[in-house]
């Protein structure tokens, strides 16, 4: 028996709970929601980790309907669901969800021996590439990169045929802004892989043994999406020469993870580890070593840069009336990102506020001459 008084939590119980008992008991639930009616259809859409953080994305690739249909009906029978509901998995990915779409009949229902299950084939639950997924025919210039990324396609398109001699960790090193992401991104996209996108300093955890964690996690996950690609950026950032690490404080948990993730993988799980950075010369040598294969990217040369501006032009909103030959030899040390977002992009929203139908000369040396001090070409560029 409840006991007045002015206790809040009382009032609340009083004026909330006890009329919707009373409505409850009112107007009973109807009776085929007691009991669930046997489910002939439940669709399931792949929901991710309720709690993973990590930049990433959890694609399921399920290449037999039928098997994936036994494996749900065993693991999940006798389940009462709805639409809506949401289903943990338990085995090959623990606590990955799935969110029931749909059920036949609606309403209420359990999975039995009879219920058929399948998974929604959309788009989005294919791999995904953050930010635009690039191709290997977008990316300028880098031939050798092109040449030496030919292998690891071939691996990770069948990852069977390379037996110990399979390419495994990569070391991509140069400037900002000369694609090395974007390389990451078409790699992934050409061989259909997972790509895990993460920077070297999101493996820092808060306390011992997090960052290790993280990174055993991580290759797990890679590991039950094969095949896949561990695009790892900043690495410079936890794998300094250890004669700098006192600058960045004690990161060596994560570089030793690291380092022994990088030596256990096996050779013919599909799983490619790529890391990213700009200063391949004050990186820990016992980290360094353990990439058989560095890939350098350097800033486009001359040719290159035509290219570029070519290229990037032919996807401006707003025609080009202007040479390029002086752009060629004004964005010397410019890398890909510097012509497109600093060059180009400047110049067009110049063009867009003087409300001029093209880019013109104008609105590309203004670009050029808005550059911080000391990247600037030199002023005999513009007479
Ligand atoms: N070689 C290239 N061909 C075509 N586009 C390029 C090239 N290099 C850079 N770009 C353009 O610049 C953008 C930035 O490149 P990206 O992010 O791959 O550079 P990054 O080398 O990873 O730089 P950072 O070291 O700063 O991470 C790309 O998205 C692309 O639009
Ligand atoms: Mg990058």
């Amino acid at each position: 028996m409840i006991e007045f008084s002015e206790d809040e939590e009382i009032q609340t119980y009083l004026d909330e709970w006890v009329p919707f008992r009373i409505k409850e008991l009112k107007e009973p639930v109807p009776r085929e929601q007691e009991e669930a009616r046997p489910a002939r259809l439940v669709r399931l859409r792949p929901a991710g980790f309720p709690l993973r953080d990590i930049q990433k994305v959890y694609p399921i690739n399920v290449t037999n309907d039928r098997l994936f249909e036994v494996y749900a009906r065993e693991q999940w029978m006798g389940a009462t669901i709805r639409k809506g509901d949401f289903l943990f998995d338990s085995r090959a990915m623990p606590d990955f969800a799935f969110e029931v779409v749909k059920v036949l009949p609606p309403g209420e229902v359990s999975i039995t021996e009879e219920t058929v299950v399948s998974l929604e084939k959309a788009e989005a639950q294919r791999p995904l590439w953050m930010g635009t997924s690039y191709s290997f025919a977008d990316i300028i210039g880098h031939q050798e990169v092109k040449d030496k990324c030919a292998l690891v396609i071939r691996y990770l398109k069948d990852p069977e045929s390379f037996g110990e001699w399979a390419p495994r960790n990569i070391l991509f090193y140069g400037p900002p802004g000369t694609g090395k992401t974007m390389t990451a991104k078409a790699l992934a996209k050409e061989t259909d892989s997972t790509l895990f996108l993460i920077r070297a300093t999101d493996l820092i955890g808060e306390f011992v043994g997090d960052g290790a964690k993280r990174i055993h996690d991580l290759y797990q996950s890679a590991l039950d999406t094969s095949p896949a690609i561990i695009f790892i950026d900043e690495l410079d950032a936890v794998g300094l020469d250890r004669a700098f690490q006192s600058l960045r404080g004690d990161v060596s948990e994560v570089v030793n993870s690291l380092l022994s993730e990088l030596d256990g993988i096996k050779e013919n799980k599909g799983v490619v580890t790529i890391a990213a950075t700009n200063n391949v010369g004050i990186l820990d040598q016992a980290l360094r070593s353990r990439f058989e294969e560095e890939m350098e990217f350097k800033l486009p040369d001359k040719k290159e840069r035509l290219e570029l501006l070519r290229h990037y032009i032919g996807k401006l909103p707003l025609k080009v009336s202007a040479g390029l030959g002086k752009y060629v030899a004004a964005t010397e040390g410019f890398s890909g990102r510097d012509i497109k977002d600093k060059l180009l992009k400047t110049a067009l929203h110049r063009a867009l506020l003087d409300d001029a139908g093209e880019i013109t000369e104008e609105h590309l040396d203004a670009a050029l001459k808005q550059m911080p001090k000391g990247t600037q070409p030199p002023k005999e560029m513009f007479s």
